[in-house]
């Protein structure tokens, strides 16, 4: 089977930094994407150049410093906005303008007072105002998760006809069902009759937590490309998260995808990001999270100490993350205690462990967690008894 690339499009500086107090300098914003170039994405939306000067001084200077990567500058479907978003990526190697509008029903009426006929034109004249400075012009259908199928065909017919390379399908209010996704961007390949000549993209928003999961659904039913940020973050409940759609088509071969993401880098990537937009990771958050290589309860230790395979689908050094954790809690068994007490040095036998255990449940009960420390003085409580 032929093995197709699925573009990772990263939104961390523009979606991702729209988080409440996540602002972020032109300095660390430059910073972030060359990280980003370096862990290998083919895409990154920098900013949205007319929303401020500083959002345009950015867009510059990262279309300055990137090498390879195609930089996007967002505008909404308003000539000023297109104007700016092509000044500001004047100098990047690969320029693109993401340009769209609302579609669904509601957008139509409650943003924009207009109809259907009426946004259909305003999108392609969108479009076509983006190809007057740039080749690779992107066009976002605004809440296509709630768009009628049939309306939306029609719209992405008509930008394509009008240049569009990409046409993204967002699901803006993050609604969509997993499956519903899906058969929205099977209806489009089955519909548009020129949608052969753009790339599909699929953006995904996080508020019933079905982000990643819909932008799987979407390049399983075709999609080609993902838009993604760094430990999930954006708008609201956030976006697909980078890390996981990028481990999840790594780890599921059998779909027949790549990426050209480097996993190794995605921990560090995840703690710079973390770090200058000063966002901590929710300890429990896949690939990324603190907790994601740490096993506490005792019938997982046991299994993973005989074999990490059986508790761990990715190995943490894959990732950039540290070694895999034994976590001592009141639910941890004797074959974590012992190994542990290994790794300070003490090779105990069966009988001292066996000794030891009831102390450790004790301490256990009294903390949340058992440390080095703890297990020290147990050690030296043991060869006193003896
Ligand atoms: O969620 C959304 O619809 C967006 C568009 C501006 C692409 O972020
Ligand atoms: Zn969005």
């Amino acid at each position: 089977m032929e093995e197709k690339k699925i573009h990772i499009f990263d939104t961390t500086l523009r979606d991702g930094e729209q988080v409440p107090g996540c602002k972020l300098n032109t300095k660390e914003k430059v910073e972030i994407a060359l990280q980003l170039e370096a862990l290998g994405v083919d895409v990154i939306e920098a900013g949205f150049p007319v929303s401020s000067p500083g959002d345009f001084q950015s867009v510059r200077d990262i279309s300055l410093a990137l090498k390879e990567t195609t930089v996007c500058g967002l505008s909404r479907a308003v000539l000023k906005d297109i104007e700016t978003a092509a000044e500001a990526l004047r100098h990047a190697r690969r320029p693109r303008i993401h340009t769209g509008i609302g579609t669904s029903d509601l957008h139509i009426r409650a943003k924009f007072n207009a109809t259907r006929a009426e946004i259909l034109e305003r999108a392609v004249q969108c479009v076509r105002w983006a190809k007057n400075f740039v080749d690779d012009v992107e066009f976002y259908a605004e809440d296509a998760g709630r768009t009628d199928n049939e309306y939306l065909a029609r719209v992405i017919e008509a930008v394509i006809r009008a240049g569009a390379t990409v046409v993204n399908i967002p699901d803006t209010t993050g609604y969509c069902l997993p499956y519903q996704y899906g058969e929205k961007i099977a209806y489009l390949i089955n519909n548009v009759p020129n949608i052969d000549r753009a790339v599909i993209s699929c953006h995904c928003h996080n508020d019933l937590g079905l982000a990643t999961a819909n932008a799987i659904a979407g390049v399983i039913a075709g999609a080609r490309q993902i838009e993604c940020t760094i430990n999930g973050l954006g708008e609201r409940a956030g976006n697909t998260a980078l890390e996981e759609v990028v481990m999840i088509i790594r780890q599921h071969q059998d779909l027949g995808f790549y990426t050209g993401v480097k996993p190794e880098q995605l921990n560090p990537m995840s703690r710079l990001v973390s770090d200058t937009m000063r966002m901590p990771v929710q300890p429990n958050k896949a690939i990324v999270g603190s907790n994601a290589f740490s096993h506490s309860s005792g019938i997982h230790q046991d299994g993973f100490l005989k074999n990490a395979q059986t508790y761990e689908i990715i190995a943490p050094e894959e990732v950039g993350a540290d070694s895999s954790k034994i976590v001592l809690t009141a639910r941890s068994g004797r074959s974590a205690l012992a190994y542990r007490f290994r790794k300070l040095g003490y090779d105990f036998n069966r009988d001292e462990v066996d000794e030891l255990y009831p102390l450790f449940l004790k301490t256990a009960d009294a903390k949340k967690e058992v440390k080095d420390d703890d297990l020290l003085q147990m050690a030296k409580a043991l060869s006193v008894a003896e």
